[in-house]
């Protein structure tokens, strides 16, 4: 169907708010950048990035259906030739079943420096820790949650005055700057 050339189609999965989703089609509306975004897909039917999305001119579509999101956003997928699936705030689990069915990559954005505090409330996590650095990684989907090989990662300093709210909002900053540039290094380089 679309191709594009020197440009990877795209799909990008979400479940709320949108804000990498938005980084990522600004991104993508760069000469130079190496994707096209064709299409968003949420399992939220009203997670805000969808508004963003359609304003955009991208096609989106809402799977509600818990049983159905794997079978039917495969077959739009591969329906519109998508080479890379990019995750931005889905907070689905794809099980193993789905990545092998995809069979292209399937990249994540998590905020927390992994392999430390997979899964949920990373920033609560780490205060209580009393870490240092806080951060965001980019890397590969695998059958194992939060544990592909990392692409890249950016930290900032947690400070003392920080709290959860605060330190999400730092960290957020940077999410959206690492995710188009790991794009970028993965499909040239990785
Ligand atoms: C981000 O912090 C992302 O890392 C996490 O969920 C949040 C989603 O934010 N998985 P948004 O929907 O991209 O604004």
């Amino acid at each position: 169907m679309e191709k594009y050339p020197g440009k990877k189609n795209t799909a990008v999965f979400i479940s709320g708010r949108g804000s990498n989703l938005k980084s990522l089609i600004k991104y993508s509306r760069k000469k130079n950048s190496l994707i096209k975004i064709i299409l968003v897909i949420s399992n939220n039917p009203d997670a805000k990035g969808l508004k963003y999305a359609s304003r955009s001119k991208i096609k989106i579509y809402r799977i509600k259906s818990k049983s159905n999101f794997e079978n039917n956003s495969i077959k739009l997928l591969k329906k519109f030739n998508i080479d890379i699936l990019c995750l931005a705030g889905f907070m689905k689990i794809l099980s193993g079943n789905f990545i092998k069915k995809f069979s292209k990559p399937i990249l994540n954005i998590h905020p927390s420096l992994l392999p430390k505090y997979k899964g949920l409330n990373t920033h609560e996590r780490a205060i209580k820790n009393k870490d240092r650095f806080a951060g965001a990684s980019i890397h590969k989907v695998t059958e194992k949650l939060d544990s592909g090989k990392v692409i890249l990662q950016k930290k900032v300093k947690i400070l003392k005055s920080d709290n959860v709210k605060s330190l999400e909002k730092k960290v957020l900053k940077i999410e959206h700057e690492i995710y188009p540039k790991a794009i970028d290094k993965f499909l040239t380089n990785f």
